[in-house]
């Protein structure tokens, strides 16, 4: 108890990346690899509930909300696992990364999630969504699957438009490649395969593999599913239906072959800015960056935009989302809060935020350490 009195009493307008961030019970906020919905003058912060003993989801999606971005009321449980067996978010399966985001249009909040099924492991690779009348919920679940299941993406088509036949030069490579055909990954061959589809070859009937995962509603309301795919190797960037519950059927690639983690993504000046993780489970490691004139690319690889200690390890840590801001901090002129989690496995609900914001330099972004900064 006096400990939490204590950490009540250093809540101050500061971000201090890496410590213990008290809410307003004095308790270090539980809401990891999560981002951030902005509702009337009120932010939301939806993340995983972590136990103290395991990763698993034994809760759910929690959500706090602040007026100033440091001062985090807990509003509770979002999305709560379920105690019915066989159902897909059951108490024990995995559930990451959820985001949310408004629907002007049907005014509700849809939730996206990373989930995986009770005791399979990393296998069943979906995602799945809720959906609530109020930002803090509490969402019904509506359901889980993989993506896209018999579309191909777009750059793979004589148009953009889903149905449209493959390119002929397209259809040749993929009527190569079969998964069968390799007893060895990682090699050269093999990546090579992996970067022309193998993947999406393969899992072209029963849908894309979905795992780390952020939502993003551009300028035009348009909203888009950004996650891991083709088993960890590829990312995907999927339109949503107009009512955020569904994709489209039109998707991209990024980074084929590239092996990204932890996608998460703003815009500045027209330009499209996405920095994600390599693949190395809890461990951290080097942040990777990608900029596009479009959504739907082309995008480009830029260097690590991290500055300062452990900056080879993005600081300990691993992206989870990018908050814009509706007008530039004063004390650092940024609109742009990066976000990331250093993971704890072995006591997960110890684990970290690092909060940081997004500076540029010779036209790209810049993530600089800060032991303290003030969000105003
Ligand atoms: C890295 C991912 O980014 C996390 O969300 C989580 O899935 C871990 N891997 C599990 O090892």
């Amino acid at each position: 108890m006096l400990c939490q009195l204590l950490l009540c009493a250093t809540a101050t307008a500061q971000i201090r990346s890496g410590e213990l961030w008290p809410d307003d019970n004095g308790q270090h906020i539980n809401a990891h690899g999560g981002g951030i919905l902005k509702y009337g003058d009120t932010y939301y912060w939806f993340g995983e509930h972590k136990s103290d003993h395991t990763s698993d989801a034994l809760v759910g999606v929690t959500c706090y909300s602040s007026k100033d971005l440091v001062n985090w009321h807990n509003c509770g449980t979002a999305l709560s696992v379920s105690d019915e067996r066989g159902s897909d978010i059951e108490r024990g399966c995995i559930l990451e990364r959820p985001k949310v985001i408004y629907n002007p249009v049907t005014k509700r909040f849809c939730m996206w999630f990373h989930l995986e099924l009770k005791g399979r492991g990393y296998n069943a690779a979906r995602y799945g969504v809720a959906v609530a009348r109020r930002p803090e919920g509490p969402y019904q679940f509506l359901y889980s699957q993989r993506a896209n299941p018999g579309t191909w993406p777009v750059e793979f088509l004589t148009e953009r438009a889903v149905a449209a036949p493959l390119k002929a030069d397209t259809k040749a490579v993929l009527d190569t490649l079969d998964a069968a055909h390799f007893r060895e990954s990682w090699t050269p061959a093999w990546l090579k395969a992996v970067g022309e589809g193998l993947f999406v070859k393969r899992d072209f009937g029963t849908g894309q593999m979905s795992r780390d995962m952020t939502l993003y509603v551009d300028d035009d309301g348009r909203a888009y599913h950004i996650f891991s795919s083709e088993e960890n190797l590829t990312l995907h960037i999927a339109e949503l239906t107009n009512d955020y519950l569904h994709h489209t059927g039109r998707y991209t690639r990024v980074a084929p072959a590239g092996h990204n983690e932890a996608p998460a993504i703003f815009k500045h000046e027209g330009t499209y800015w996405m920095i994600t993780s390599g693949c190395t489970g809890w461990a951290p490691n080097e942040a990777r960056m990608f900029s596009a004139p479009s959504i739907w690319g082309p995008w480009t690889q830029h260097p690590n935009p991290c500055r300062g200690p452990k900056q080879e390890l993005t600081f300990g840590g691993q992206s989870t989302y990018i908050l814009t801001l509706d007008a530039p901090l004063t004390t650092v002129k940024s609109r742009y809060i990066f976000m990331a989690d250093i993971w704890r496995p072995r006591h997960p609900s110890d684990a970290r935020y690092i909060w940081l914001p997004i500076e540029f330099e010779d036209g790209k972004p810049v993530v600089r350490w800060r032991d303290t900064w003030d969000v105003k």
